[in-house]
C-alpha cells in the first residue's frame, strides 16, 4: 500500500498516541507533548512528521532540533505497517528537513535491548557514539547513544 510522509497536525495526535501506546518500546508522550511539538511558537523548535496511507496514519517521528545538532525523540510505526520502509521514509523526509535547517548531526539514545530499532538505526547508517549507565527506569537499562552526521546544506 503507498503511503506519503507530512507534518503532524492536531487532528493526528489521537491515532499517534494509539500506535505509541501499542508498542512498548515507543516514548509515551502525553498529549500536551505533541501539542507542544506541533506549536510553531514552542521554545524548542521540532520536526513532527507522519506517514499517511490511504485508510490513515501508521506511523510518526518527532525531532529537536538545536543546530547545528538535533535529537530524534521518537520513532514508530503500527505493527502492520512495519518492514515496508514507513520509518525510512519518515527519516529520509526527516534528515531532508533537518540539513536544510543547518543541523550536521541528528542524535538519538535507545534502550540497550531494543534491538528491532538498533537493526534499523544501523541499516540507516547511524554510527555508535557511547552508552549511558543504567539511563532508563522500570526496567532500569543502559541507554545506547547512536549518531547519524548530516550533510552539509550548500544552500
Ligand atoms: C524501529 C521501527 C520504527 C522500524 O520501522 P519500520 O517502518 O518497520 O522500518 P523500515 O521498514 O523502514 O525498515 C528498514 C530496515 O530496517 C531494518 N529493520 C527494521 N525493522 C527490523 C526488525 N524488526 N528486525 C531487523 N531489522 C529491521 C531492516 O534492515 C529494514 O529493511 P528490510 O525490511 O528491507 O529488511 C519499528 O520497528 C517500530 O516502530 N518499533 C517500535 C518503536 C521503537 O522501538 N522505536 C524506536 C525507539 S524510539
Amino acid at each position: 500500500m503507498s503511503f506519503f510522509v507530512r507534518a503532524m497536525r492536531e487532528s493526528d495526535i489521537e491515532r499517534v498516541m494509539t500506535i505509541a501506546a501499542s508498542l512498548a518500546e515507543a516514548p509515551h508522550w502525553p498529549r500536551e507533548a505533541y501539542i507542544a511539538a506541533i506549536a510553531p511558537d514552542s521554545t524548542l523548535r521540532r520536526v513532527a512528521l507522519v506517514a499517511q496511507f490511504a485508510d490513515g496514519v501508521a506511523g510518526f517521528v518527532v525531532a529537536s532540533v538545536l543546530a547545528p545538532q538535533s535529537e530524534l525523540e521518537s520513532i514508530a510505526v503500527t505493527s502492520t505497517a512495519q518492514r515496508q520502509g514507513v520509518a525510512t521514509a519518515l527519516l529520509r523526509e526527516l534528515t531532508g528537513e533537518l540539513s536544510a535547517s543547518g543541523v550536521e548531526e541528528l542524535l538519538l539514545e535507545l534502550r540497550a535491548s531494543n534491538a528491532r530499532a538498533a537493526d534499523f538505526y544501523e541499516q540507516y547508517g547511524f554510527m555508535p557514539a557511547g552508552r549511558r549507565r543504567s539511563y532508563y527506569q522500570d526496567p532500569v537499562e543502559d541507554a545506547l547513544l547512536l549518531r547519524l552526521n548530516l550533510p552539509k546544506n550548500k544552500s
